[in-house]
C-alpha cells in the first residue's frame, strides 16, 4: 500500500489555513559553507513557488562581510519575476540595507532583534537597546512607504551563551518591537531548544500582553526534533503563519548550535493530515528539495523527503 500522503483528521479547534513562510533561500543559504552560484538560487525560488509557496524570504540586505553567503542578493532579487500573489521579503538591519531593498525593488522587509543581549551583539554587533535604535527609523520609512514589515525575534526560549531565556524578557523586548509598528511579529526558536508547553505558555504571556494573535508567526529550528510539536502548540494557541525551510536547510552563521529549520515538506505534511489547507503540491515540493540537496552535495535532513524522494514508498525502501 503506497502512502504518498497522510489519512486526514480534522480538528475543529486549529485553523482551517496556514500560511506557510518559506526561509530555505534565505535561512537555509546563509549558513552553506559554499556559496551557491546566483542562477541556483533563483531557481529554487522559482521551483519554491510553482509547487504553491505564497511567501518566500528570498535573501538579507546585510552587510556582505557578515554573510558573504548572500552577497549577490541584488543579482537575485532582479532575476526574481514580479507576481501579484507572491511576496518576497528580505532581511533588512539598517537604513542602508533598507535603500538597497528598496532599490531592487522589495516590498516586503524583515527586521531582526533578539531576546537576548549576547546574541544580539553576536549577530548584530550591537546590544539589544542600541539594535531596537537601529531598527526604529527603518521600520518608520518602510512603513511610511507602504512596505510590509516583519520584526524576528530570535532566542525566545533559550540562548546558548544565556541559557533558558525567561518568558517576560521575550515579552518586553516583542512589545518594544510592536511598537515600532511592523505588521507581524516572528518568534523565534533559533537554536530549537523548545517544547510545546514553554511555546504555549509564551504564546499566552504575548496575547496577555495585548500582541494579537493573527500578528504572531513562529519560527522554529528543529535541533531538538521538537519543531512539529511546538507547531501544533501554537496552532493550538490560533497562530496561522509558520515558518519553515524547503528540505530542513538552514541555521544561523552567528548561533553555533542553530541547525536546520523546520522542514516544510514536514509541515505540509501536518498540516495536510490535520485537513488545514496550504496551497502546497507536496510532490512538487519533495522534488526541489531533492534537487536542491544534488546541488549541495548532501541529502536532505527532512524525514518526509527521504520517504518520499525519487518515487520511493518508505514502506518498501525500509529493510
Ligand atoms: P557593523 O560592522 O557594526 O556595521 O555590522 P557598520 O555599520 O559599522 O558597517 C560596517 C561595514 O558594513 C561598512 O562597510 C558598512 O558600509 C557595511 P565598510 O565601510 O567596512 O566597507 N554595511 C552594509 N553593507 C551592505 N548592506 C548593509 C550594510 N550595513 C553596513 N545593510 C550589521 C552591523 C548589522 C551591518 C552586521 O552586523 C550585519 O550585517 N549583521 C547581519 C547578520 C545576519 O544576517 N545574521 C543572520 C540573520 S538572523 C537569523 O538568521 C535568525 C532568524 O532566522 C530567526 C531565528 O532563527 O532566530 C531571522
Ligand atoms: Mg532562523
Amino acid at each position: 500500500m503506497t502512502m504518498r500522503a497522510p489519512g486526514v483528521h480534522r480538528r475543529p479547534d486549529l485553523p482551517d489555513r496556514v500560511r506557510i513562510y518559506e526561509v530555505g533561500p534565505r535561512d537555509g543559504l546563509q549558513n552553506e559553507s559554499a556559496i551557491v552560484p546566483v542562477d541556483t538560487k533563483a531557481e529554487f525560488i522559482e521551483r519554491l513557488v510553482a509547487a504553491g509557496l505564497e511567501t518566500v524570504e528570498a535573501t538579507s540586505f546585510v552587510s556582505p562581510k557578515w554573510v558573504p553567503q548572500l552577497g549577490d542578493a541584488e543579482t537575485l532579487f532582479s532575476m526574481l519575476p514580479e507576481r501579484a500573489n507572491v511576496r518576497y521579503p528580505v532581511l533588512v538591519p539598517n537604513v542602508a540595507g533598507l535603500e538597497r531593498a528598496q532599490a531592487a525593488g522589495a516590498h516586503h522587509i524583515a527586521v531582526f532583534a533578539a531576546a537576548t543581549e549576547t546574541f544580539s551583539r553576536r549577530n548584530l554587533n550591537r546590544g539589544l537597546n542600541e539594535a531596537l535604535e537601529m531598527f526604529a527609523p527603518v521600520v518608520t520609512k518602510a512603513r511610511q512607504e507602504g512596505m510590509w514589515v516583519r520584526s524576528y525575534l530570535s532566542m525566545c526560549f533559550g540562548d546558548p551563551w544565556e541559557g533558558e531565556v525567561q518568558i517576560d524578557q521575550v515579552v518586553d523586548v516583542a512589545l518594544r518591537l510592536v511598537g515600532q509598528g511592523c505588521d507581524e511579529i516572528c518568534i523565534a526558536d533559533t537554536i530549537g531548544v523548545a517544547t510545546p508547553g514553554h511555546v504555549h505558555d509564551l504564546l499566552d504571556a504575548l496575547g496577555r500582553a495585548g500582541v494579537a494573535t493573527s500578528q504572531m508567526a513562529v519560527h522554529f529550528h528543529d535541533t531538538y526534533g521538537q519543531a512539529l510539536s511546538n507547531t501544533v502548540a501554537a496552532l493550538e494557541a490560533g497562530v496561522t503563519t509558520v515558518d519553515s525551510s524547503a528540505g530542513g536547510l538552514g541555521g544561523c552563521p552567528y548561533a553555533d548550535s542553530a541547525t536546520g529549520n523546520l522542514a516544510t515538506e514536514d509541515l505540509v505534511w501536518l498540516l495536510q493530515g490535520l485537513g488545514i489547507e496550504t496551497g502546497v503540491d507536496l510532490e512538487a515540493l519533495v522534488k526541489t528539495s531533492t534537487w536542491m540537496a544534488d546541488r549541495l552535495g548532501r541529502p536532505s535532513p527532512s524525514r518526509v523527503v527521504r520517504a518520499l524522494q525519487d518515487g520511493r514508498t518508505p514502506e518498501k525502501s525500509e529493510p
